[in-house]
């Protein structure tokens, strides 16, 4: 019988989405999750779900007791950036002891592989883009902060103990499973794609753009949207690269995405209007952020499939329609 995989926040957006690809593809995988924020619905059928908080270095200690895994991918954590400038006590707690809490079960249980959910929230103001991965690190919120740090820790925990980690610096993870089983489902949600299709759906209040005078084509800020099962993928070939690799790798699509773009593919796909309001540019926002992600075509041998912002939207627009949970 093939050893489980441990995934912390696997009842989440991006780790439900990779637990059902490594169910699909064969994998045994355990979920530990507080449930916090993740969805019980999420989890793919087949995986075992364990109500688990990363606070709880009993329960962690329990868990690796329970199970041989053979490695773990760590997707749990807080995301909100605003909320960790009002909050980093939080965020420095959840993000960076809950992981040196895991780190420390998975160490004494003998389990020394970890793929991590960083981000580009690492880099900071952008010096140039694309984004590479000797790009500087100057995280400008505690939430960024804390993925450096863990980042650093893996680092160390290499030369000490042996440990073989991936960091992957997602940029902004979007869309939903192909055939709309899952899919997005944060609350509150800020992350623009559900937040457009929301407002054309009439469910919210008209999308704010935060700033149309950016030195950007059309003058909004520009993203780069990588599709959460490409993200999923990553992660399955990550685990297969841990023997050879540590490091970190960029998981991107290479192609920038202003707001106005976005919003004008989303009412393409819908057929209907988006209501937008002008705003004043937000403070933190860079103009540009998109990366080069050929480090992790190289590594991973990895290539997203989604590169049209259109087919991105059309799973996250039909998963907003049948939305389960
Ligand atoms: N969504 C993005 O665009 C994006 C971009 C870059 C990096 N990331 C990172 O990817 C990871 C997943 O993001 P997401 O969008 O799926 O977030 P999410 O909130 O949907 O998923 C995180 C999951 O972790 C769980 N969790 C949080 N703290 C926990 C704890 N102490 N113990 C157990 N479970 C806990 C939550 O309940 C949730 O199910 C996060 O680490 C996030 O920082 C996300």
């Amino acid at each position: 019988m093939a050893q489980p995989i441990l995934i912390t926040g696997g009842a989440g957006y991006i780790g439900s989405h990779t637990a059902r690809h490594l169910t699909a593809n064969g994998a045994k995988c355990v979920i530990a999750d507080n449930l916090v924020y993740g969805h019980r619905e999420a989890v793919p059928i087949g995986a075992v779900f364990e109500l688990v908080d990363l606070a709880d270095r009993a329960a962690l200690k329990a868990l690796f007791g329970k199970y041989n895994f053979a490695a773990v991918v760590h997707f749990a954590a807080f995301a909100y950036v605003g909320e960790s400038v009002t909050d980093p006590q939080k965020y420095y707690a959840n993000n960076l002891i809950g992981t040196l809490n895991l780190l420390e079960a998975m160490l004494g249980a003998g389990v020394k592989k970890i793929v991590f959910s960083s981000t580009c929230a690492t880099y900071g103001e952008p010096q140039y883009t694309p984004i590479d991965e000797a790009h500087p690190q100057h995280p400008i919120n505690p939430y960024g902060v804390t993925k450096l740090a863990i980042e650093r820790v893996f680092a160390d925990y290499e030369k000490a103990y042996g440990l073989r980690h991936i960091s992957l610096r997602y940029f902004n993870a979007a869309g939903a499973a192909a055939d709309s089983a899952i899919g997005e489902s944060h609350t509150p949600e800020t992350h623009l794609i559900p937040l457009v299709l929301k407002a054309i759906k009439g469910e919210t209040p008209p999308i704010k753009i935060f700033g149309t005078d950016y030195d950007t084509p059309d003058g909004t800020c520009v993203r780069d949207y990588i599709h959460v099962e490409d993200l999923a993928v990553a992660h399955q070939l990550a685990l297969e690269k841990l023997g050879s690799f540590c490091g970190c790798l960029n998981l991107a699509t290479g192609v920038g995405t202003s707001v106005r773009e976005v919003i004008a593919a989303a009412e393409a796909v819908t057929g209907k209007r988006c209501p937008v309001e002008i705003a004043p540019r937000r403070a933190g926002d860079p103009a540009k952020l998109y990366a080069a992600a050929d480090k992790a075509r190289e590594i991973l041998g990895w290539q997203p499939r989604y590169t049209e912002i259109k087919e991105t939207i059309r799973t996250a627009w039909n998963w907003e329609q049948n939305r389960k949970f």
